[in-house]
């Protein structure tokens, strides 16, 4: 690979000039401007990212945090930032935090260490970054001073509850995510808002996690928990689909005897059978509306505070149309 003093050599000009005109970081002639492009051009010379970096204090990184990537719904909040970072000639660093406060730790460091230019974190962990690196939160948002997009997870449990409440239910169990996740809370006080003022009977099946490792031996939990129940509001399409799977292993019908609505509309939601429905969430949105809002910061540009998106109801075949009662 060719070197920045060979472009230097080239063009007849210092390596100091070649800097400056490569990094626009100070007056080059207009002659000698086109002679160090030309020797660029023709050596296909590529300048050291890691020592631009450090010269300038910035990359052209970003660092992505998520809290679990194999939860299909987080790479859809990636590729929206992917297609921004993309657009502006940036990398995106990405750091799979798993909950775990400790390992969001060690990537902020990392973060700092290779000078990205602003991190976007979809972790509810530590949520504290180093000084002068601009951040934006998306998805869990703990502190709301902060800039952030989200999504009214108080209306998406709004809507869970009206939506299950259509299909005449007896008995609601409505899953309740990790309460320490702000995500879950506004849930659950949407879709409680709305079955309060019904009269439909409902409990609540506490869970610690949304971890996609975790689904499994939840649905288990939560079906052995609760024998006569008609309809669950999930905490999310993994565990409502891990519930399903659960569900028919042990000769329930799906919808008949038991109905279930998720919450994301991750991409494998409708390839189930039945397909899941599910309030859904604008995950890709997230991330590019997310990503606009950093790179506005980064450049310096005027920024709206906040961007607080819809969620939305897809109905397929997991819940009982009207009509279609549980028998017996
Ligand atoms: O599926 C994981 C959940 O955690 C999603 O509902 C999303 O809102 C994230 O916060």
């Amino acid at each position: 690979m060719a070197t920045i003093r060979e472009v230097a050599d080239k063009a007849g000009v210092s390596v100091a000039t070649v800097s400056r005109a490569i990094n626009d970081s100070g007056y080059v002639g207009k002659e000698a401007k086109r002679k160090i492009m030309k020797a660029v051009k023709e050596l296909n010379y590529k300048p050291n990212e890691v020592a631009r970096s450090l010269y300038q204090k910035s990359s052209k990184m970003i660092g992505l945090l998520l809290p679990d990537i194999a939860n299909p719904f987080f790479p859809l909040i990636a590729k929206g930032v992917e297609d921004v970072a993309q657009e502006k000639g940036y990398m995106v660093l990405l750091g799979n935090v798993e909950g775990d406060s400790h390992r969001e730790q060690k990537y902020i460091d990392f973060f700092s260490q290779y000078n990205v230019s602003g991190v976007l974190s979809a972790s509810s962990e530590a949520q504290t970054f180093g000084k002068g690196i601009p951040i934006v939160f998306l998805d869990r948002v703990k502190d709301r001073k902060n800039f952030f997009v989200t999504v009214d997870h108080f209306k998406g449990g709004q809507l869970a509850a009206q939506t299950i409440l259509k299909s005449k239910p007896r008995k609601v169990v409505i899953m309740v995510g990790p309460r320490h996740v702000d995500v879950a809370v506004d849930r659950l006080q949407g879709a409680e808002s709305i079955l309060n003022e019904s009269q439909i009977d409902y409990e609540l099946f506490e869970t610690r996690t949304y971890q996609a490792e975790d689904a499994e031996k939840t649905a288990e939990e939560l079906l052995n928990n609760f024998e006569n129940i008609d309809s669950i509001i999930a905490n999310n399409d993994i565990f409502a689909l891990a519930i399903i799977k659960e569900a028919l292993k042990r000769g329930l019908r799906v919808p008949e005897d038991i109905q279930i609505i998720g919450y994301d509309n991750t991409p494998f939601s409708n390839f189930m059978n039945p397909q899941l429905t599910t309030v859904a969430q604008p995950g890709y949105e997230i991330g590019y509306e997310a990503a606009q809002i950093l790179f506005k910061i980064i450049d310096k540009e005027t920024v709206h505070k906040s961007v607080s998106l819809e969620p939305y109801v897809i109905e397929r075949e997991s819940l009982r149309k009207v009509g279609e009662q549980k028998n017996g």
